[in-house]
């Protein structure tokens, strides 16, 4: 069965994991606004994995026989003032999360819970997954910032995205 502390803060990081998803909601309906619909179809990929991550720590919870509590989610910001802004965002948000995910897998190890450690393991592979595309798009885009053509070439890439 899990402890308290570690069923504490695996509930913290599925609200984390929740206000990620809105987070991108937010951003997927700011591009939806602004007609870059790859970019808005990225974001709402990012949104559904983010929910999915939270789903994932939820269902560990409630295998080991703890109590999923959910709490408020913040709202997320709703407007930005480029592309450019909204990719950096997205990479200091990651890296945020890999920093959490890191505390809590700090956590698993001096609380000794070895099933969390190996379910947490899924995530550190996955945050480096994240963190690379994000920084990939910032780097893109750094890299065609002056050219219009250039920018619809990389939404309608990214508009190409599956599963
Ligand atoms: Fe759930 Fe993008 O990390």
């Amino acid at each position: 069965m899990i402890n308290k502390i570690m069923q504490d803060a695996i509930n913290d990081q599925i609200n984390k994991e929740l206000y990620s998803s809105y987070l991108y909601l937010s951003m997927a309906a700011y591009f939806e606004g602004r007609n870059l619909s790859g970019f808005a179809h990225w974001m709402r990929m990012q949104e559904a994995e983010e929910r999915e991550h939270a789903m994932k720590l939820y269902d560990f919870v409630l295998e080991r026989g703890g109590k999923v509590l959910l709490k408020a989610i913040d709202a997320p910001k709703t407007e930005w003032t480029s592309t450019l802004e909204v990719a950096e965002e997205v990479a200091a948000h990651e890296a945020k999360v890999t920093a959490s995910i890191y505390a809590l897998y700090e956590t698993a190890l001096k609380e000794k819970d070895y099933p969390a450690q190996i379910m947490l393991q899924w995530f550190i592979s996955e945050q480096v997954e994240e963190e690379k595309n994000a920084a990939e798009i910032v780097a893109n885009l750094k890299l065609i910032e002056k050219g219009g053509t250039a920018v619809f070439a990389l939404d309608h890439q990214l508009g190409k995205r599956g599963k």
